[in-house]
C-alpha cells in the first residue's frame, strides 16, 4: 500500500496521501471527467425543502449517483435526474486507487463528482456523509484543480474542527471514526491550478452505498 500523512490529532481512520497522482494521471482523471460529463452533464442540486442551490456542480460516475432536490432530498440514483441514463462507469484509475487505499472487499457503487467554480466561489458547507445504507466502508476522496482548505471536526454538529489544504492530485481516505464526522471545504485557492479546463477544483468522492450482497 502507498504511504500515507500521519496527521496529528486528525480523527482515527481519517488518512491523507499527498500527491497520491502524478500530473500525468491527474490529466487521464480529468480527461475522464471530460467524457464523464458529456454523457451525463453537470447538474445544479438543490436543497431538500428549501430548493436553495449548492454553490457546486455535479455529476457521477458507477451504478448509482448522489442526487439531490428539493422535492426528494439527498438519495442515490441509478440514473441522472434529466436525461434519465445510467451514469457512466468509473474509470480504471478510480477503481485502482480504491483497491490501493482500502481493504474493502467490494466496489464503490458511488463516486460523486462536484465541480468548485470561481465564478460561484463554490465551498462545501459542515456535514456528515451519512445516505448511504452502509456506514463502515471508507470514503475515498481525490482532489483535482484549485488547492482547498479542508475541514474535519467530530462526529457532533460544531465544536472544533481541523484544517488541511489539499493540492491536485491529493487523496484522502475517511475511515472507521473519521467516517462520521463532519467535514467540509471552507475555502477553494481560486486561480492557482490549470488542471480544470475551466477552472476551479473537481472534487471525486466514492462510497460505497449498500452492504455487500444487498440490492
Ligand atoms: C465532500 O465531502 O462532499 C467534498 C469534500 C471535498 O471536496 O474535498
Ligand atoms: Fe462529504
Amino acid at each position: 500500500m502507498p504511504s500515507f500523512n500521519k496527521t496529528a490529532n486528525f480523527p482515527p481512520g481519517f488518512k491523507h496521501y499527498p500527491g497520491y497522482f502524478s500530473p500525468t494521471e491527474q490529466q487521464a482523471l480529468i480527461k475522464s471527467v471530460k467524457s464523464g460529463v458529456m454523457e451525463a452533464p453537470f447538474f445544479q442540486p438543490t436543497m431538500p425543502r428549501t430548493g436553495a442551490p449548492l454553490s457546486v456542480v455535479m455529476s457521477n460516475f458507477g451504478p448509482l449517483g448522489w442526487v439531490t432536490d428539493r422535492e426528494r432530498g439527498y438519495r442515490y440514483e441509478s440514473v441522472h435526474p434529466k436525461t434519465m441514463a445510467p451514469w457512466p462507469p468509473l474509470p480504471e484509475l478510480l477503481v485502482r486507487l480504491w483497491n490501493e487505499v482500502t481493504a474493502y472487499p467490494a466496489a464503490p457503487e458511488a463516486t460523486l463528482i462536484n465541480w468548485y467554480r470561481e465564478d460561484k466561489s463554490s465551498k462545501m458547507g459542515m456535514h456528515v456523509d451519512n445516505d448511504e445504507n452502509n456506514l463502515r466502508a471508507p470514503v475515498v476522496s481525490v482532489s483535482l484543480g484549485d488547492p482547498a482548505m479542508f475541514r474535519i471536526g467530530g462526529p457532533k454538529r460544531g465544536g472544533t474542527t481541523k484544517g488541511l489544504k489539499l493540492f491536485s492530485g491529493d487523496v484522502v481516505v475517511l475511515d472507521r471514526e473519521a467516517r462520521l464526522c463532519h467535514h467540509g471545504v471552507s475555502k477553494v485557492y481560486y486561480g492557482e491550478s490549470a488542471l480544470v479546463p475551466k477552472g476551479g477544483r473537481i472534487n471525486l468522492t466514492m462510497r460505497r452505498v449498500n452492504e455487500i450482497g444487498d440490492a
